[in-house]
């Protein structure tokens, strides 16, 4: 049931207080500059978190409104600009004072129909400020959040103002300190997209960087910036203008517009994460809480899970997408596929390559792809009733290449055919250069957009609402950033939109030890990430080739626990789990849905331990993981288990690195044991360089 205490007070601005410390929300008036009398007053609305961590202070300061935000009484975001600016009208904020206050209280839980968990509690205190020049007004919208805070612009329908063309989102993030603080980031508006690795530099230092953009202040405090329910709008990036101070910078059009909208409309949340440890973020709900529920009614049919796939073999060149002798789809090796995933567990079977389109350089020509039309020797009926006698599922896929027109025009045929065979996931991709989608207009004029452009986030979303009309649910590789939008849309499933697994087969260079350790707390705040785990043959051209796996075999395991998605692949090739089923157990018990998620010990890029508990499923939701990964360190991690239900015993099966166990020479040495444990003890986790350690903790029966 959901307990929900809401209370909403309107107020004109009248109440003039000095100290707001021991209150939820309050509204300050003061002298711009002191000493000049005839002066208009500034007025300054406060609003706080529900234990007091965090304040939030929005001032008209006379002339447009500053924000700044305060954690544990100290500031961590100094005075920092808000407003947007119109095509037609200039800047809407300057010269717009506070007229009028809404505040709110919420505390309440929902329920996720999959996910890390299945509670998620919502308390937080809310703040809406109307803002007027006179003529025109808008709102700022705040909801502040023990772990943090949103904010987002609402401009209301009003007298005289229709269509509004956006040029610029003048939102100022004003790290204090910045000079001794630490970012993790990857740059925006590069031709990869999300793809890269992760820099780690000085604050001050980063240029214009994609959110969820991380950094931790001088005195441990850890912080990350991000969006929630980015939907007909540019993503925001984040530009450094003056040393510490990042601006808003949106995604722009081919034409240079940010968004194009008009009056009635309001802007994703502005996002800041809050914690004293780096494990705070991890732990934090805010961005699933930021966005809409559920919009999709009953979605039982979204369905978590494990899956295989004709995938890694391309990668690895031993087969190819397009046709001839080693082409990968073929009904008889679909049918192997299906054969080893019915055996061992899996729910389904991704196959790319299937369709006309894929034969010459694909990537630089999606207008050719069919998304109807199968090879000669991938025969899809026989494949889906295959499927369906074995009660395994074959997963869709979608390469457009990035030429959206052209999927667009075969969209409803697409996800028709489909639904008529029993898919009901299907994997889209989107590969094309940053700023070289393909939108031809209906003028005929072939124009080139960014993955993270106003188009390109709507055009995202239209696939996922066409697929729902269906019961199909989408996993997006080159996608937008997520912002949690599965709250919403629960058939968005998961999404790649990091550097996955593939550039371990190709990427100059590929992956670093420290790739996923940083991904965990940059990248993964957003959401579920399809990384694709379990590699085994790490290194299949020698240990000392460029392209490897860089990790010991156990820290793919505990990749299935560390990097959240309701689907998981396991990625390689079945001949290369033969050589390990000890270790390949593993992969086939740990479950995708979860009943709660804990981040229990990391550092930033260093290391990071979750514990899970399994929702439903074979244990009844009694068994626990865990997955513990470290970057080039070695280390020993002591972890408390005092997350396991008290008075109940588990068998705990570890597969952890073998003592001689490093990513460069002796990434197989893996020992895997049993413990018996209880919620009081605790487990010594040793890490291998680039190594994890997989544990699952099966409940027993006696107590
Ligand atoms: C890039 C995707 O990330 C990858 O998983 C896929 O195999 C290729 N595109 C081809 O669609
Ligand atoms: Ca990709």
């Amino acid at each position: 049931m959901d307990s929900i205490i809401k209370t909403v007070a309107k107020q004109s601005v009248a109440l003039f207080r000095n100290k707001y410390t021991n209150l939820a929300f309050s509204v300050l008036a003061a002298p711009a500059l002191l000493g000049i009398s005839n002066m208009a007053l500034a007025k300054t609305v406060v609003v706080s978190s529900p234990e007091k961590q965090i304040v939030v202070e929005l001032t008209d300061n006379n002339q447009g409104p500053q924000y700044r935000v305060l954690f544990q009484g100290q500031p961590v975001i100094n005075d920092s600009k808000l407003g947007l600016v119109f095509q037609s009208l200039g800047e809407f904020g300057s010269k717009f004072t506070i007229e009028e206050t809404q505040t709110s209280k919420v505390a309440r839980k929902w329920q996720q129909p999959w996910g890390e968990r299945q509670w998620v509690i919502d308390r937080h205190n809310g703040l809406s400020t109307k803002l007027s020049n006179g003529k025109y007004y808008f709102y700022v919208d705040i909801k502040a959040f023990d772990d943090g805070v949103g904010f987002r612009y609402r401009v209301p329908k009003q007298a005289d103002l229709n269509q509004l063309n956006i040029t610029q989102e003048l939102t100022e993030f004003s790290i204090d300190q910045a000079d001794k603080a630490t970012a993790w980031w990857i740059p925006a508006r590069g031709w990869n997209r999300y793809e890269y690795l992760y820099n780690k530099t000085p604050l001050t230092k980063i240029d214009r960087v994609h959110t969820p953009f991380t950094f931790k202040l001088d005195n441990g405090v850890h912080m990350s910036i991000h969006e929630a329910a980015l939907v007909d709008y540019a993503a925001m990036t984040l530009d450094q203008r003056r040393d510490g101070i990042l601006r808003a910078d949106l995604t722009p059009w081919s034409d240079g517009l940010k968004v194009k909208t008009h009056a009635g409309f309001s802007t994703p949340w502005r996002t800041i994460q809050i914690a004293n440890n780096a494990t705070g973020l991890l732990n934090s709900d805010l961005i699933l809480n930021l966005n809409e529920p559920n919009k999709l009614g009953d979605v039982t049919w979204v369905e978590p899970g494990k899956y295989v796939g004709i995938w890694w073999g391309m990668h690895l060149n031993e087969n190819t997408w397009g046709s001839g002798d080693k082409h990968g789809a073929t009904t008889d090796e679909t049918k192997r596929y299906m054969d080893f995933a019915a055996d061992n567990g899996f729910a389904g079977v991704l196959v790319e390559g299937w369709n006309i389109g894929w034969d010459g350089s694909w990537f630089h020509n999606g207008d050719v792809f069919s998304f109807t039309e199968t090879y000669p020797d991938f025969d899809l009926p026989e494949i889906a009733a295959y499927g369906a006698t074995k009660g395994v599922r074959l997963i869709g896929h979608h390469e457009t290449s990035g030429s959206v027109t052209n999927y667009r025009k075969q969209m409803t045929d697409a996800y028709d055919m489909y639904q008529k065979y029993g898919v009901t996931q299907i994997k889209t991709g989107y590969v094309a250069d940053g700023g070289d989608i393909k939108r031809v207009d209906a003028d005929g004029i072939i124009r080139h957009e960014w993955h993270d452009g106003q188009f390109m986030v709507n055009e995202y979303l239209h696939s996922v609402t066409e697929a729902a009309k269906r019961q199909i649910s989408i996993n997006t590789h080159e996608p937008i950033k997520d912002t949690g939008l599965r709250r919403t849309y629960p058939n968005w499933i998961s999404r790649e939109g990091a550097r996955g697994q593939e550039f371990n087969a190709w990427g100059t260079p590929p992956n670093n030890p420290s790739h996923t350790t940083t991904l965990a707390y940059t990248r993964m705040l957003a959401g579920p990430m399809d990384f694709t785990p379990g590699i085994f043959d790490l290194a299949p051209k020698g240990l000392d080739a460029v392209n490897r796996v860089q990790t010991t075999l156990t820290k793919q395991l505990a990749l299935y626990v560390v990097l959240y998605s309701p689907i998981q692949m396991a990625a390689d090739l079945p001949r290369n789990y033969a050589k390990h089923p000890d270790a390949f157990k593993f992969i086939q018990d740990v479950p995708t849905d979860w009943q709660q998620s804990i981040a229990l010990a990391g550092e930033v890029g260093e290391y990071v331990v979750f514990a899970r508990q399994e929702r439903g499923g074979k244990s009844h939701g009694n068994d626990w993981y865990l997955g513990a990964i470290t970057d080039d360190t070695a280390r020993k991690i002591e972890i408390d288990l005092d997350f396991l239900e008290p008075n109940k015993r588990y068998e705990a099966q570890i597969y952890r690195d073998g003592d001689k166990a490093n990513w460069r020479t002796k990434p197989y040495d893996y020992v895997i044991e049993n413990q018996l444990v209880n919620h009081k003890d605790k487990l010594t986790l040793s890490l291998a360089s680039s190594g994890g350690t997989a544990i699952r903790f099966k409940a027993l029966n006696k107590r």
